[in-house]
């Protein structure tokens, strides 16, 4: 690493979004960890696919006006992948070490994975024993390598050496629980659910740990096409018509002169989808326990992601769910000090700042226990 010889090592973690690409920058300083610097711009037009970046060099040349744009000096960055390629699932192996898993971590994988694993990076963590059994609990992520690489050229091609990918699952949780200033969610279960523009990543957490995360492909593109298809606009029209509407009536008093009924008239079957999507994900993860077991009561929704912005959407989902609904606000509750950063920046971009926030945190959190080790 030339960073660290040359001098501080300064990382930067960059969430590389379909719609939106964000860079947080946290450093840890003699009163905790402190928010420095936090930075948002659109990403290219169909640069990004399913995960892949297509365009790397143009949206690596984006990355570093950006960073250039916002004062943000780093030479480590972090990246994360998610999306319908990647797979995170919890699966269990028979006791063996880690070098011999990683040397079957492929054929393994196969066993629970049904994507070819040829062209995929497969990476795992040991989590632990299974009690009484001679098996052991496995994270398993796995990925294409266009998802995975594309990342890392784009992060290399900007002049950041790329130190780790992570999966933007963890990253959510990291920014949102365990860096939580409160014990509020160590003794319950949570959904974090990301919206962003291509998907909506539903993750349960269950007394901090994570237990499971499903992709499901109804986000922010699908509200803009149905107002696109509505209006016979271009994307980006409908783009700004979707941002003035609120989801909020039933259909029956919608009034068709006014455009932002129209709109949620299209909107709200999407939605309505994505709800009962989301009900799904949290009936499976509830059928894995005895009937009436506290260890499956989800308590609360937290939304996070541009898509959470849409006015209107925590009490729409919260009555359609019936469950709480909360639109997460990363930096009220964290243990992350964010005076040097305007408020209003925060107030208007901190929903979709958590992938970012997380990826700052993540290398922070390695280091810091360099340091103890
Ligand atoms: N006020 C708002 N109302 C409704 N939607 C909004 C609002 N603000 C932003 N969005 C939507 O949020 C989406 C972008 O969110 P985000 O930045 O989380 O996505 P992304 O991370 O780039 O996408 P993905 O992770 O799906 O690739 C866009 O679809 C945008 O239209
Ligand atoms: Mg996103």
């Amino acid at each position: 690493m030339l960073g660290s010889l040359f001098g501080k090592e300064t990382v930067v973690g960059i969430d590389i979004g379909s719609s939106c690409i964000k860079a947080v920058q946290i450093e840890p300083t003699a009163h905790g960890w402190e928010l420095v610097n936090a930075a948002v711009m659109p990403t290219r037009p169909e640069a990004i696919k399913e995960g892949v970046i297509f365009n790397v060099a143009d949206v690596a040349a984006d990355i570093k006006t950006m960073l250039k744009n916002a004062g943000i000096k780093a030479n480590g960055a972090i990246c994360a992948i998610s999306g319908p390629q990647v797979i995170v699932r919890q699966v269990q192996f028979p006791k063996m070490s880690e070098a011999i898993l990683r040397k079957s971590v492929k054929y393994e994988a196969s066993k629970h994975i049904s994507s070819s694993m040829e062209d995929s990076v497969v990476e795992f963590q040991i989590l632990g024993d299974v009690p009484d059994s001679n098996m052991m609990n496995v994270m398993l992520v796995a990925a294409p390598r266009d998802v995975v690489f594309s990342r890392v050229s784009a992060l290399e091609a900007a002049g950041l050496e790329p130190l780790v990918v992570d999966v933007e699952a963890f990253s959510i949780i990291r920014s949102f629980i365990e860096f939580n200033a409160t014990d509020e969610y160590l003794d319950s279960t949570v959904a974090l659910i990301d919206m962003g523009a291509s998907h909506t990543d539903v993750n349960i957490v269950s007394c901090g740990e994570f237990a499971l995360t499903r992709n499901i492909p109804i986000a922010g593109n699908s509200f803009t096409n149905a107002v696109k298809s509505l209006t016979g606009s271009l994307f980006e029209e409908a783009e700004i018509m979707k941002l003035q509407m609120t989801a909020n009536q039933s259909l029956d008093e919608i009034d068709i002169e006014d455009p932002n009924s129209r709109c949620w008239r299209v909107v709200q079957p999407l939605l309505d989808e994505l709800i009962r999507e989301i009900r799904r994900s949290v009936n499976y993860y509830q059928s894995q326990f005895p009937e009436g077991s506290s260890d499956s009561h989800v308590s609360k929704v937290i939304l996070t992601g541009g898509s959470a912005r849409m006015r209107g959407i925590d009490t729409y989902m919260s009555n359609k769910l019936t469950i709480k609904v909360e639109i997460a606000d990363i930096f009220k509750q964290s243990a992350i000090n964010v005076e040097r950063i305007p408020k209003e920046f925060l107030s208007e971009h901190g929903p979709i700042l958590a992938v970012g926030t997380g990826l700052a945190l993540k290398e922070l959190m390695v280091e810091s226990k360099r340091k103890v080790a």
